[in-house]
């Protein structure tokens, strides 16, 4: 593997639940595997009064509960510990900076970390524009021979024309190569697999277009609801908050191209000419091919779960959609005519995502029955159950022909000693790495925001629109079924409604 360059981690944002779950977490895994750079300091940078000695406390906190590889693994924690800084400034003020640059410069002499910098910004969004600005007046944007990179975490913009003009912002003082957009998805081990799947494999290139596939469906279900990241969700809804970022991601995996090589700019042209093919919505189709839900109060197994508008930081009218449905077409030679259902939503019976390739029948239902030529189904099941099913129809020992449908299914389970890494383990390696591969690219970026744009905008001047409630621990709206129902076609439900309710009211 590539060999990491010596360099200081700064985490802006450090004193937040991300750094704490997620970011520190998944660096002391990657320094149980090895993995990370001789020479490594972590500086976390927030507002919140922290010393170097409380702030290792609290992180030690976060790596015990949330890290995969602790098994309590006391002298390394301590070991590792001992790399992590931190220093406290007002991030929206510019002056602030020139303390960070001498603390930085004092990291780089102590620890020889050379004056390398990767920045990450896990702030509130308002501070992106500004952080990146206020590093470029110190001089701290400048490569010279340095690593000088920055991540930005979700989200990235609240429409196209936030999105641009972060972009045109960021750009002003880094260049498109040292800028890494977020998205965790693309972290995940299954999602890469999708590429691996397709392109090393022969036998399902071949099939996979508009004459042998009749539809895709795309779905990120969680069971569970806002919890406390109401304030947040609810200027921001299911369509900004999974479907422009995570279940786009997922159709440029499924749709893409071949790439001529495996590299970064390989790989992300061709998902840009994914997002630039997506057929418009017109005006009709976002009445009848997006359908919105929010989750209403509802006995599930027994017990009455409140409804998103009873939620902490909602507002009790809400229209804010927690679940959504959508059918949309890419208008290119591979996949013309083929439709793409995604949905998503919170409080639905499980946590499930999973990508589902359904393949045209035979021509010919030579065996007759209900099973003997239903189309075969591959499931790309992203998580928790991580795995690859093929469904496929089976003679049935005995007299006669009759067809069964069975499974051929694969569980990473299954893997002895495979170690699943978590998608932040595998993100910050990249960024250390310089690749940025999994990372978001700014053209694509705006190019996935500008399909999602005409949807937000007619929400807005039409706030009627339907917004259906659907009960915590059901699929969603029926009107959701509507949408897929053909004939012999459903949504693939992985388990059943927990719902007691049959309530579907109109919002
Ligand atoms: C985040 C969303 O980006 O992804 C959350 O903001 C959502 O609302 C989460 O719960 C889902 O991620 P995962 O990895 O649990 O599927």
């Amino acid at each position: 593997m590539k060999q990491i360059t010596d360099q200081v981690l700064v985490i802006f944002g450090a004193s937040g639940d991300l750094t704490y779950r997620k970011l520190v977490p998944a660096l002391f895994d990657l320094y149980i595997q090895d993995l990370l750079p001789e020479n490594f300091r972590v500086l976390g940078v927030a507002r919140s009064d922290f010393s170097d000695d409380s702030f290792r406390k609290k992180m030690s906190e976060g790596i015990t509960n949330y890290s995969s590889l602790y098994h309590s693994r006391k002298e390394e924690l301590d070991y590792f510990l001992s790399s992590i800084h931190y220093l406290s400034i007002n991030t929206d003020n510019p002056s602030d900076y020139s303390t960070l640059k001498s603390e930085l410069e004092q990291l780089d002499t102590e620890y020889k970390t050379d004056g390398n910098y990767l920045f990450y910004l896990s702030t509130p969004p308002s501070l992106y524009p500004l952080i990146p600005r206020y590093l470029a007046l110190q001089g701290l944007n400048k490569k010279e021979g340095k690593i000088r990179r920055i991540i930005i975490e979700k989200p990235f913009g609240t429409d196209l024309i936030s999105a641009i003009n972060l972009n045109q912002s960021l750009l002003a003082d880094f260049e498109e190569d040292q800028i890494y957009r977020m998205d965790h998805y693309l972290g995940k081990e299954t999602v890469q697999n999708m590429l691996v799947t397709r392109f090393s494999n022969s036998i399902y290139e071949p099939l996979w277009n508009r004459n042998f596939i009749h539809h895709v469906e795309i779905t990120a279900a969680e069971s569970i609801g806002v919890e406390n990241r109401g304030g947040y969700y609810d200027g921001s809804g299911a369509l900004r908050d999974m479907v422009q970022n995570h279940l786009l991601q997922l159709l440029a995996f499924v749709a893409m191209e071949p790439p001529s090589v495996i590299g970064s700019d390989a790989i992300r042209n061709e998902k840009l000419k994914v997002f630039q093919a997506i057929r418009p919505l017109s005006h009709e189709n976002l009445l009848t091919d997006v359908i919105r839900g929010q989750y209403i109060a509802s006995k599930v197994k027994g017990v009455m779960e409140g409804g998103y508008r009873e939620e902490k930081n909602v507002n009790p009218e809400s229209r804010t959609e927690t679940y959504i449905a959508l059918k949309m077409f890419i208008d290119n030679w591979r996949w013309g005519g083929v439709p793409f259902y995604l949905r998503t939503g919170k409080r639905l019976p499980t946590r499930v995502s999973e990508v589902v390739i359904h393949f045209k029948p035979a021509p010919l239902n030579l065996f007759g029955g209900d099973e003997s030529n239903r189309g075969n189904t591959l499931v790309m099941r992203i998580q928790p159950d991580e795995g690859l099913l093929l469904k496929t129809g089976m003679k049935v020992p005995g007299s006669g022909y009759n067809v069964k449908e069975v499974n051929m299914d694969f569980h990473y389970s299954q893997l002895q000693d495979t170690y699943l890494p978590s998608a932040y383990e595998r993100l910050l390696l990249d960024a250390m790495l310089g690749d940025p591969t999994l990372y978001t690219r700014g053209d694509a970026l705006e190019s996935a925001w500008s399909f999602v744009q005409p949807i937000l905008d007619y929400w807005q001047e039409n706030p009627e629109a339907p917004l259906y409630g659907y009960p915590c621990g059901s699929w969603g709206p029926e009107g959701a079924d509507k949408l897929i129902e053909g004939k012999d076609i459903t949504w693939r439900y992985p388990c059943k409604n927990l719902s007691d309710d049959g309530i579907y009211c109109e919002l």
